[in-house]
């Protein structure tokens, strides 16, 4: 059979002959990432304002160190936290999740357009004529993502341990089972980040798709399957848990500054 070389044209820096809003998603994945950022950051350095009864912000589960009964230790800071720098207990796990998603392959492809144009979107001329991908250094570093991925899925744990937790009020003394807002609030949060988490390409690979033959394997098939299913709209997945997860710390934060109420329903 004969060859037939076909050369793509190459396109100046944002050339395209496309006719729709190509640079509308770069840009709102560019302002939704821009405001996430900016307030995560924020919120981690505050180290106050984390808890309200017996709800936790996300930003800080789990309560590492810090000045609440619930620290797993009590101490304004760890012993050999450097003298004069800031201290948060947010510093001391923001780092797990905030490093799943920088690394995760559907929010690669996301920032690689909003934030340094490579490409801007698919079939828009680029700002470089070559090509290094990420088998070359720094991006080959993404591949920690797999690592990541172990850390987030034991983030889940303690996230719906909060939800336990937010369960049980303590009115004049006594603990008893109650409903707030903030329960569901929380409770929302944690079944985003789960379908998030669990629909990792990184975790669909390891429950299943390493495999060749699913036969005899029927719990590999079955997690895999449940895997494939988050793993469709992992977009959407991703963009709803970074709200809620965003929210759930104002929402807490706002309710222990006295700013909003959390009305119970129980
Ligand atoms: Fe997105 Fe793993 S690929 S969380």
């Amino acid at each position: 059979m004969a060859d037939t070389q076909v050369y793509l044209p190459v396109r100046r820096f944002g050339e395209t002959t496309r006719r729709d809003t190509w640079w509308a998603y770069p840009l709102l994945a560019f302002l939704g990432f821009s405001a996430f950022i900016v307030y995560s950051t924020w919120a981690g350095f505050q180290n106050r304002h984390y808890e309200f009864g017996p709800y936790l912000s996300p930003f800080y589960s789990p309560l590492i160190v810090g000045e609440s009964a619930r620290a797993w230790i009590h101490a304004a800071a760890p012993s050999w936290w450097p003298a004069g720098l800031p201290f948060s207990s947010a510093f001391l796990i923001l780092w797990a999740p905030g490093g799943f998603r920088f690394t995760c392959y559907y929010y690669r492809g996301a920032y690689y357009k909003a934030f340094w144009s490579d490409p801007p979107n698919c079939a828009v001329g680029e700002p470089r004529s070559t090509y290094w991908g990420e088998r070359s250094f720094p991006l080959i570093f993404q591949n920690v993502h797999r690592y990541f991925m172990y850390i987030a899925v034991g983030f889940i744990v303690f996230l719906t341990k909060d939800v336990w937790d937010a369960l049980w009020f303590t009115d004049n003394g006594v603990t008893h089972f109650g409903l707030g807002v903030g329960t569901f609030v929380m409770l929302a949060n944690v079944v985003l980040l789960s379908g998030y988490t669990f629909g990792c390409h990184s975790l669909r690979h390891l429950v299943g798709g390493r495999l060749n033959v699913f036969a005899k394997r029927p719990i590999s098939k079955l997690a895999h399957d449940c895997t494939s299913c988050l793993n469709r709209s992992h977009m959407y997945w991703a963009w709803a848990s970074l709200v809620m997860v965003g929210f759930t710390d104002v929402y807490i934060r706002l309710c222990s500054m006295g700013i909003w109420t959390d009305f119970r329903i129980l």
